[in-house]
């Protein structure tokens, strides 16, 4: 924990958090002005062929890979001449790219050489919004965050939940124009996504766009992953979020006083375990916890649902298939994950010299997993670039990532993936993609900002 964020922590008793965080923007600022440092700015220039580049110089922490579709050669290349590849400099630093399915579980399984700290992003967030979040702590303290917050995605939990989004799914698809374009990545993918959290939050419900806005703008530093937020609005999202969470807490903590039943939402459990019943006086770690599960859940769930629709136009006969036996979506839903992986990677830091599949890395060196990488290995899985629904092996994927930090969310987006697809072909004869989407700028999130469909409703 860094000074800055002691004293932070100190002030809380006193001073309402979204002051301090303000209080904290301002510092940097300042700093900002002294020492000159700067957000990178990222130019989108046409990638060339992977065959045209010398292999030392691909630079897989380029933001526009994904955006421009040669994300698939480039990685098929390293996989099969350099599956453990150094690329010396890049606007992110030196670093590693880990691109066989095989290596990539040995990086995540071995916490004790590969360490999530500080960061699980390929470079670094604004100075001063890297705030502490389990999925960039090591164990101990990993699982003992983990621990006081998993009970809201418990299968119990879920079942409980699963009337509630099953009716949210229906409101939504019910509402949607028909037999006329529209975007499905704001009428639908986002929509949903915003209910959810929403829900998992236990969050004012007319104000959940707010949840989806917040996560976009902190989850997309330019420094971080190469995205396109401005610093100044990443400070105000952190100061917004600061003030609507800190008031959820106090007002959750006074009905608990107050004898109400403890309900199942994220800020109840925090408030019910021995690790994490006082958060609220360590405010960097209490806004990177709700950060975490804001952003865990926003864009990955979110893609996956813009993803699978994809998907499907891409592959026509598989829809069909779906189409004729809705028996097959529980086959559907993990190769839309595998299809999609909605985050491209996690970073680990060598905490000693080690050697990964003959290659030496020292300690202190970056490690980057490729998940989407690891998700089209040929050596896994055969012919990965189709989409096969029934896959044999679609459930080994590792877009959920593999060993302590696996996704603690993975049941709840099946869920929500599941509970869609149900409801959707219940209504639609044809959900048909009439434009090429439009792609996030970044080199973590593999994200759709449009799409726009046509649905043809039964009979
Ligand atoms: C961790 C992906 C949905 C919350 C992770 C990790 C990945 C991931 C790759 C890191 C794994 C590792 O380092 O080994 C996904 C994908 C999702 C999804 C692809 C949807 C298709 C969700 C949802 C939530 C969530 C809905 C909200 C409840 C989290 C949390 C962590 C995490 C809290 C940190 C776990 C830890 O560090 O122990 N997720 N996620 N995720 N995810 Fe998800």
């Amino acid at each position: 924990m860094s000074v800055l964020d002691q004293v932070i922590n100190k002030a809380q008793s006193t001073v309402p958090m979204q002051r301090q965080v303000q209080g904290m923007q301002l510092f940097q600022k300042a700093r900002q002005l002294a020492f000159g440092d700067k957000q990178p700015v990222f130019v989108e220039e046409e990638i060339p062929d992977v065959d045209e580049v010398a292999l030392t110089d691909i630079d897989m922490s380029n933001p526009f890979m994904w955006r421009q579709g040669q994300w698939g050669p480039y990685f098929k290349r390293l996989r099969d001449e350099a599956p453990v590849h150094f690329r010396a400099n890049s606007a992110f630093g030196p670093y590693w790219s880990v691109t066989r399915y095989d290596d990539i579980i040995t990086v995540d399984k071995d916490f004790e050489t590969f360490s999530a700290e500080p960061q699980i992003v390929i470079g670094a967030p604004p100075k001063g919004l890297d705030v502490e979040m389990f999925i960039a702590m090591d164990p101990p303290r990993h699982d003992e965050q983990r621990n006081a917050v998993q009970g809201v995605v418990a299968p119990q939990n879920l079942d409980e939940m699963e009337g509630l989004i099953r009716s949210r799914v229906q409101e939504v698809l019910d509402s949607l124009p028909v037999n006329e374009p529209f975007d499905w990545v704001d009428k639908v993918s986002i929509e949903l996504t915003a209910r959810m959290l929403a829900t998992l939050l236990d969050f004012p419900y007319e104000q959940r766009r707010k949840l989806v806005y917040w996560t976009e703008v902190t989850a997309a530093s330019a420094s971080a992953t190469g995205g396109t937020s401005k610093v100044d609005e990443m400070w105000r999202a952190v100061a917004d979020m600061a003030k609507s969470f800190s008031a959820l807490w106090h007002d959750k903590a006074a009905r608990l006083a107050a004898g109400e039943k403890p309900g199942f939402d994220l800020i109840t459990l925090m408030q019910m375990s021995e690790d994490t019943k006082d958060l609220i006086n360590r405010p960097m770690e209490f806004l990177g916890n709700l950060i975490l599960l804001v952003v865990g859940g926003n864009d990955t769930t979110r893609n996956s649902m813009s993803g699978g629709v994809y998907a499907l136009n891409q592959f026509p006969e598989e829809f069909d298939r779906l189409k004729a036996d809705h028996s097959l979506i529980p086959k559907l839903v993990p190769e839309i994950i595998r299809w999609q992986t909605p985050l491209a990677y996690m970073r680990r830091i060598a905490k000693k010299d080690t050697v990964l599949n003959g290659q030496f890395i020292r300690k202190g060196d970056k490690v980057v997993m490729w998940y989407a990488s690891a998700n089209r290995d040929e050596r896994v899985f055969e012919n990965p670039d189709d989409f096969i629904i029934g896959r044999p092996n679609a459930r080994n994927h590792l877009s959920f990532g593999i060993g302590v930090h696996r996704c603690m969310g993975a049941r709840l987006a099946e869920l929500q993936l599941r509970i869609l697809w149900e409801e959707l072909l219940e209504r639609f004869e044809d959900i048909e993609v009439v434009e090429e989407p439009e792609y996030a700028q970044s080199n973590f999130v593999r994200g759709y900002t449009k799409m726009m469909v046509s649905l043809t409703p039964i009979g």
